[in-house]
């Protein structure tokens, strides 16, 4: 799909993947609405793409509704989709303190998985509804995984499952949406240069990077958001997670 001129929303758009994303969209053209909790960030990354902000919780059904329409009727209805927004708490199944709260395990699903689903089902909802553009397309969807969706290491279940989830629902999203010419795809990223890691102590950093085949150092946010514009480029590309991750297989610690 040709990305000048379309209306895109991205959440967690005031964070790192997210934010270079909406850079390099804004670039090509694209009329960029960032959707994120943490307002602020957003506002600071719309001023500067000359995108739109606004306050979302992708975990909360009429947070979405709102947000969507408000997006809407700013940008017109959006036939691109990008879901960056996450979180990525640590913690043991049986820790210190006994079994992790069910809770904990909860909110992570809530956001990460659940959130994305909501942002997915309320923008193919709109998109259906769009005359076709070129090979019949409608809109592409990009969703964020992690290689912990493959091998989550020691802390990671709640992080992992979540992500495993959005890894599964890809492919069943891509087939439903076959027919009305829309494409969802998601990236699982390995370690990337975002506020997530870079408030890592500078030796766990080190570590971390030293783990990654080749190129040995983090990704950057303009590495996803190329990947993501390849995408959003090449119609051939659906129901698929493409790993972006330097060779890296996690370990178990
Ligand atoms: N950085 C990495 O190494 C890495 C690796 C694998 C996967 N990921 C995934 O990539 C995505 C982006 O991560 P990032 O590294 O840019 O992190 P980040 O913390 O910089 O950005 C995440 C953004 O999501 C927003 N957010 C959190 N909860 C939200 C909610 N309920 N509703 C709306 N927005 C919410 C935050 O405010 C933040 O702006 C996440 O899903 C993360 O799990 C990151």
């Amino acid at each position: 799909m040709k990305i000048e001129g379309q209306a895109v929303l991205i959440t967690g758009g005031g964070g790192g993947l997210g934010a270079g994303t909406a850079r390099a969209l804004a670039s090509a053209g694209a009329k960029v609405a960032l959707l994120d909790s943490n307002i602020g960030n957003a506002i600071s990354i719309a001023q500067e793409i000359g995108g739109i902000a606004i306050e979302c919780d992708v975990s909360d059904e009429a947070s979405g509704v709102d947000a969507l329409e408000t997006a809407r009727s700013k940008h017109g209805p959006a036939r691109i989709l990008v879901n960056c927004a996450g979180i990525a708490p640590a913690e043991k199944i049986v820790g210190k303190n006994g079994a992790m709260p069910l809770d904990n395990f909860r909110q992570v699903i809530e956001v990460n998985l659940i959130g994305t689903f909501n942002l997915i089902r309320l923008a193919a909802a709109d998109i259906m509804e769009l005359p076709t553009l070129e090979d019949n397309e409608r809109g592409v969807i990009i969703s964020t995984a992690s290689v912990a969706a493959f091998e989550g290491q020691l802390g990671q279940a709640a992080y992992g499952a979540s992500k495993g989830g959005v890894h599964s629902l890809t492919i069943i999203c891509a087939r439903e949406f076959a027919r009305y010419g829309i494409r969802v795809n998601t990236i699982a990223p390995g370690l990337f240069a975002t506020p997530m890691l870079l408030g890592m102590p500078q030796d766990v950093q080190d570590s971390l990077a030293a783990t990654i085949p080749f190129p040995s150092r983090f990704g950057t946010p303009a590495e996803y958001a190329k990947l993501a514009m390849s995408i959003i480029d090449n119609v051939m590309i659906n129901g698929e997670t493409i790993r972006l991750d330097g060779g890296i297989r996690l370990q178990p610690r």
